[in-house]
C-alpha cells in the first residue's frame, strides 16, 4: 500500500507509523512522502532522517485558496497514493480531493468522535473541552475523511482514562501514548491487507 502522509506539527503520529512499519507491525505498506503545511513541522525533520520525500506546501504559498487547493491536488496525485493519512493535519481537504480519494483518505481525531470534534475541536482544544466538560473517559478515533470536519466513516476507536489532576498536555500525551499511537498504525495494516470495507457509510470488517 504506497500511503502519503500529510502534518502539520510534531509527527509523533507519522513517526509511530514509521515505527510500526519498521518493526512489521505494519506489512505491505510504504510511505511514499510526507506533506506539511507548515515548514517549521518537526514532522518533516522526522520524515527527511529516515530518507521519506517530503515537501511543505502552504495556503500563505498561494495568492487564493483554490491556487493552493489545485496545487495541493497536483502534489498528492504525483505521489499515486493508494491510501492518504491525515495525522495532524489542520489544513480543509479540497472537496476535488475528497471526491477522487473517496474512502481513500484516513484522519486521526484525539476524541471518541461524536464528542469534542468538529471545526474549532483539535489539538489542545480537544482536551481542554473534554476536562471542561468533566468526561471520565475520552480516546482517540480513526475514521475515513468525507466532506465534512470529523464525520466520515468511523474505523477504529479507543478509550482513554481522564485522571483527576490531568491537565490538558497530561491528557493529550496520554490519549498520544495509549490510543493515537495504537489505532493509526493499527487502521493503516487492516486496509493495507484488504480488511476493511465501507458500505452505506459504516465500515465492515472482513
Ligand atoms: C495532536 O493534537 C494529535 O492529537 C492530533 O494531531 C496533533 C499533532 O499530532 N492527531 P502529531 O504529533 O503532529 O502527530
Amino acid at each position: 500500500l504506497r500511503i502519503l502522509v500529510c502534518v502539520s506539527g510534531g509527527g509523533t503520529n507519522l513517526q509511530a507509523v514509521m515505527d510500526a512499519i519498521r518493526d512489521g507491525r505494519i506489512t505491505n505498506t510504504e510511505i511514499v512522502g510526507v506533506i506539511s503545511n507548515n515548514k517549521n513541522a518537526y514532522a518533516l525533520t522526522r520524515a527527511g532522517q529516515s530518507g521519506i520525500d517530503a515537501v511543505c506546501l502552504s495556503p500563505r504559498d498561494f495568492p487564493d485558496r483554490a491556487a493552493f487547493n489545485q496545487a495541493f491536488l497536483d502534489k498528492v496525485d504525483s505521489y499515486s497514493p493508494d491510501l492518504i493519512v491525515l495525522a495532524g493535519f489542520l489544513v480543509t481537504i479540497p472537496a476535488a480531493m475528497i471526491e477522487n480519494y473517496r474512502n481513500r483518505i484516513i484522519n486521526i481525531h484525539p476524541s471518541l468522535i461524536p464528542s469534542f470534534c468538529g471545526v474549532g475541536f483539535y489539538g489542545l482544544k480537544v482536551h481542554e473541552a473534554a476536562l471542561a466538560r468533566g468526561v471520565k473517559v475520552t480516546g482517540a478515533t480513526v475514521h475515513f475523511v468525507d466532506e465534512g470536519t470529523d464525520t466520515g466513516p468511523i474505523l477504529l476507536q479507543k478509550s482513554v482514562e481522564v485522571l483527576e489532576d490531568d491537565t490538558p498536555e497530561s491528557l493529550q500525551l496520554r490519549v498520544m501514548e495509549e490510543a493515537e499511537w495504537q489505532i493509526l498504525p493499527r487502521a493503516i495494516d487492516l486496509i493495507a491487507n484488504g480488511k476493511v470495507s465501507v458500505t452505506d457509510g459504516k465500515v465492515r470488517y472482513k
